[in-house]
């Protein structure tokens, strides 16, 4: 293995992709991003400011101006943004609906892919990082690339699993399926672009899916 190492996974929400990429960190020592919670910190720091979602230069400008700290330890995950502590506030249901808001516009994702390449490239040990655009813009060189799937059903399950009684049937759907739907027109994260891994994770244990993984960062000499 290369003696600094950049692991892409991206993927559909209840794709698997967190814990895995959490997972993969651990095994091989290296850093964790998680992109999507830069998004949903940017999503409460423009509903902070009183910013209306539909108003593009208000989220744009809440976007440039959002100081997010985040941590890059899988084992002790937290963000912050514009000094307050969000970690718990960005699962919120108000934020998963919001953040597309972010997502959808270029000039918030420009800001926000500059941020995330510099951070992939803070340990000297290499990083994990996962998200949407991970393996495509992010950082297509990264050592290995894959994209995460799973059957419709099972990521609405797994998303539900996670959420637990803080959401509903209907919010559980437009969290999983109307915002991934968002999202993909402006990132292709549902077809594996040349050179990336397609891992369909249906019928997958975390810990098959996490093995996976460390075998292709193990594969490369
Ligand atoms: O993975 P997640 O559900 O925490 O992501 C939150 C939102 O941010 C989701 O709507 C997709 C978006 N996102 C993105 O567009 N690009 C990324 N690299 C990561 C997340």
């Amino acid at each position: 293995m290369p003696s600094r190492l950049v692991i892409a996974i991206d993927g559909p929400s209840g794709s698997g992709k967190s814990s895995t990429a959490r997972g993969v960190a651990r095994a091989l020592d290296l850093s964790y991003l998680d992109t999507g919670a830069m998004y949903r910190a940017v999503a409460v720091a423009f509903l902070d400011a009183g910013v209306a979602p539909q108003d593009e230069a208000g989220v744009i400008a809440a976007t440039v101006a959002a100081d997010i700290q985040i941590s890059l330890d899988p084992d002790d995950r937290w963000v912050r943004v514009n000094g307050r502590d969000v970690t718990t506030e960005i699962r919120e249901p108000r934020v998963a609906q919001h953040v597309s808001a972010v997502s959808t516009l270029a000039a918030c994702r420009e800001n926000l892919v500059a941020r995330q390449r510099t951070l992939m490239d803070a340990d000297p040990r290499g990083c994990v990082a996962e998200g949407r655009d991970v393996t495509t813009v992010i950082y297509p060189d990264a050592d290995v690339r894959v994209l995460l799937t799973a059957d419709p059903q099972a990521r609405l399950a797994r998303r539900g699993g996670e959420l637990g009684a803080r959401v509903n049937t209907e919010q559980l759907r437009d969290q999983v399926l109307r915002r991934d739907a968002d999202d993909s027109k402006l990132v292709d994260f549902t077809h594996a672009a040349d050179g990336v891994h397609l891992l369909d994770t249906t019928h997958l244990s975390l810990d098959e899916v996490i093995r996976a993984v460390v075998a292709l960062a193990k594969e490369i000499a």
